[in-house]
C-alpha cells in the first residue's frame, strides 16, 4: 500500500463533514485503511482520520503501543472505526495537551469529556463498542472531530497554551 500526503491546517478539505461508509468489505475501503495505517506509522502518529489524506469518509484509526521509553503513556488498542458514534458518560471535562498530524510540530491545550462510550464497525464488519476514559477518550474525541471538520486548535481556550512543541513548557 502507500504512504499518502497528510493535509495540513488551512486546507479546506479538512473542514468538510465526512460521509457515512455504505460497506466496509470493499477493495476501496480495505485499501484506504491500509494506506491510513502506512501513513500514520510513517508519521509516528497516534491517530488518523480519512479526511487527513483527502478522503471524506467516516473512517478513523488510532492506537498506541506500550513503549518502555514513555511509561507514562497509556497504551490504546490499535483500532479501526467506520461510521463511529459516541455518547458522553461523564460530562466533566479534563484539559490535556494534543497534537495532530495535520498541525505538525505544534501542541495545544484542549478540554475533552472525561468518560465516553463509543462504537463503530471495524475493518471486518464487526461491531466495536467500548467505554473509555482518560487519554483513550481524548484520542477518540480528537479523531471524531476530524469527521466533523473540526481541528483541535478550534477548541483552545487559552492562546498561551498553543504553540510549537519545542518552544512550549508542557508541564502545565
Ligand atoms: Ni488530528
Amino acid at each position: 500500500m502507500a504512504i499518502r500526503p497528510i493535509l495540513r491546517l488551512g486546507n479546506p478539505l479538512l473542514r468538510q463533514r465526512s460521509m457515512e461508509v455504505d460497506a466496509v468489505d470493499t477493495p476501496d475501503i480495505r485499501d484506504l485503511i491500509a494506506d491510513m495505517f502506512d501513513t500514520m506509522e510513517a508519521a509516528d502518529g497516534a491517530g488518523l482520520a480519512a479526511i487527513q489524506i483527502g478522503v471524506p469518509l467516516r473512517v478513523m484509526i488510532f492506537g498506541i503501543e506500550a513503549n518502555a521509553r514513555y511509561p507514562e503513556v497509556e497504551p490504546i488498542p490499535i483500532t479501526v472505526l467506520v461510521n463511529p458514534k459516541s455518547n458522553v458518560l461523564d460530562d466533566t471535562k479534563i484539559g490535556g495537551w494534543e497534537g495532530c498530524l495535520s498541525v505538525p510540530g505544534m501542541r495545544g491545550y484542549v478540554e475533552r469529556f472525561s468518560r465516553i462510550r463509543y462504537s463503530g464497525i471495524d475493518q471486518y464488519g464487526n461491531l466495536v463498542e467500548r467505554e473509555v476514559d482518560g487519554f483513550h477518550a481524548r484520542v477518540f474525541q480528537h479523531e471524531f472531530d476530524h469527521l466533523e471538520g473540526v481541528l483541535y486548535p478550534d477548541l483552545i481556550k487559552d492562546p498561551l497554551k498553543f504553540g510549537f512543541e519545542e518552544e512550549l513548557s508542557l508541564n502545565s
